[in-house]
């Protein structure tokens, strides 16, 4: 999950349709937009397809908020403290809005959803209110707003799933760009506020998917990630009705677009990854050996609280069989301390699973109860925040020795790194993921970015693998 924002700029040289269409008529009539993005991959793929629908209707897009005619926040509901840094940043935007009252300013996303035309009555300045099933909409309510009423879209729908909308790539470093295959979650996760901010469960057809990732491919991009809440479960009739496409088959088909292709995907769910899905990563060079696979908690009776529908033992079953199919497989989670009725020994279930499968890297939460949740509706959030604050610091420094560990690992192996951009250090060296998902940060050469190296690792740090390519 991607917690910082980003700001919205259209700088992608390689992707000339674009290019073309911001240039047709550069700051003539065109009424310029900033989004600002907060939360999960999907969020962020959200605003593209924002972008885009606006793009098509008279707007550029720019990276200063002072200087836009539309501001959106595209905002993320997860855990309370997403939700404050949103608020937070609302009121800078209110600032800007007062000095110039005919900017305005749209809340999008989650916390849209959730909130609905509350936010309205709480935050004054807010014009435009749109739930994350009704970007199509925006287009209209802009117009309505400026006609001098405030706009309410919060519909959720079974079947939007934008497969039509060729999203603008933000802020793109022109190599490696995410689609999404389906939209919302039908899990149900006790602790979650998806389902009730993203909807029903629905898959995007595997036509455009591929259309998508085909496009990309010319436009000289080399890694897609494949994006939906539950990967596992994408089914779709195929062009024959009688085919039903599911996600190892979705993957074969993005992954024949092209040997020098790169095919991720985001999230695996522990309930439905199956072993055909494992075969077709082992069988594709091109699909990348690595898989995020969150637990949440080491514990069979948290889990079951958590309605997670599957126990300690089964997903330790599963780790056995992407460890038999895929023997080199980079492997991260998510873990969440201190959810309702967790004791010590409980909390030691989910270091003793930590020890077990010691991933390559872990995304931690303390829990935060969300409102309208089943956990919130049914179970006491009673482990103090001390106590929650105290596991997860256990838990990340357990983490943080596994990942140093899996990366001592890859000293003095070769890797296939695409590069994707410099160091952050330096513009003396590149940087790009290996197979594995670690990144590899290596002296440039002279190689450019898009390429793919052979890179030996040599040294390391924590979060970073250094090497030097060789021929
Ligand atoms: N509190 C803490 N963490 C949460 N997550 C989801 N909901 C909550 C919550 N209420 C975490 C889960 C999920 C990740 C995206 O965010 O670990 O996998
Ligand atoms: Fe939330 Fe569970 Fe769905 Fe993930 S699978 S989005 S944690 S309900």
């Amino acid at each position: 999950m991607l917690e910082s924002p980003i700001q919205s700029k259209v700088h992608d040289e390689a992707r000339q349709g674009e290019a073309l269409l911001l240039e047709k008529e550069p700051g003539k009539g065109r009424r310029k937009l900033y989004i600002e993005s907060y939360g999960c991959q999907m969020n962020f793929s959200d605003s593209e397809i924002v972008a885009s629908i606006l793009l098509d209707n008279g707007f550029e897009t720019t990276g200063y908020y002072n200087d836009a005619d539309v501001v959106f926040i595209n905002t993320c509901s997860i855990r309370e403290n997403a939700e404050q840094r949103v608020r937070t940043r609302l009121g800078d935007f209110k600032r800007a809005k007062r000095e110039n009252p005919g900017m305005i300013v749209g809340v999008l996303g989650c916390m849209a959803e959730r909130l609905k035309s509350k936010f309205l009555e709480e935050e004054k300045l807010v014009d435009l209110v749109v739930g994350p099933d009704a970007y199509r909409d925006l287009p209209n309510l802009i117009a309505k707003v400026e006609d001098g009423n405030r706009s309410v879209n919060v519909l959720l729908s079974r079947e939007e799933t934008y497969a039509d909308i060729s999203p603008v790539r933000l802020n793109s470093n022109g190599i490696t760009a995410f689609i999404s295959i389906m939209r919302g979650c039908d899990n149900m996760c006790s602790f979650c506020v998806v389902p009730f901010t993203r909807g029903r469960e629905r898959s995007r057809d595997p036509e455009s998917i591929v259309k998508e990732a085909k496009d990309l491919f010319e436009a000289g991009y080399r890694e897609v990630t494949l994006l939906g809440q539950n990967v596992d479960s994408y089914k779709h009739k195929g062009e024959n009705d009688e085919e039903i496409v599911n996600f190892a088959k979705l993957l074969a088909l993005v992954a024949d677009v092209s040997p020098l292709l790169r095919v991720r995907f985001s999230t695996s769910h522990p309930k439905d990854i199956t072993d055909e899905v494992l075969h077709t990563i082992a069988k594709y060079p091109n699909i990348c050996n690595y898989i995020h696979l969150p637990i949440q908690s080491g514990n069979s009776r948290v889990l079951e609280l958590m309605n997670r529908t599957y126990s300690r033992e089964w997903y330790i079953d599963r780790i056995n069989a992407i460890r038999r199919i895929i023997p080199d497989c980079g492997i991260s989670t998510d873990i969440i301390s201190g959810f309702c009725t967790e004791t010590e020994e409980d909390h030691q279930d989910t270091l003793s699973i930590m020890d077990l499968v010691q991933y390559d890297y872990a995304y931690m939460f303390t829990y935060s109860e969300r409102p309208g949740t089943l956990a919130a509706k049914r179970y006491e959030d009673d482990v103090p925040e001390e106590v929650k604050k105290r596991r997860l610091t256990e838990i990340v420094h357990k983490q943080r020795g596994h990942s140093l560990f899996r990366l001592e690992n890859q000293i003095g192996k070769v890797h296939r790194v695409l590069i994707e951009g410099y160091s952050k250090k330096s513009d003396q060296d590149y940087c790009g993921r290996n197979d594995q998902n670690a990144m590899v940060v290596f002296p440039k050469g002279s190689y450019k970015i898009g390429d793919y190296v052979n890179v030996i690792g040599e040294t390391c740090t924590s979060a970073t693998l250094i090497g030097r390519i060789i021929d």
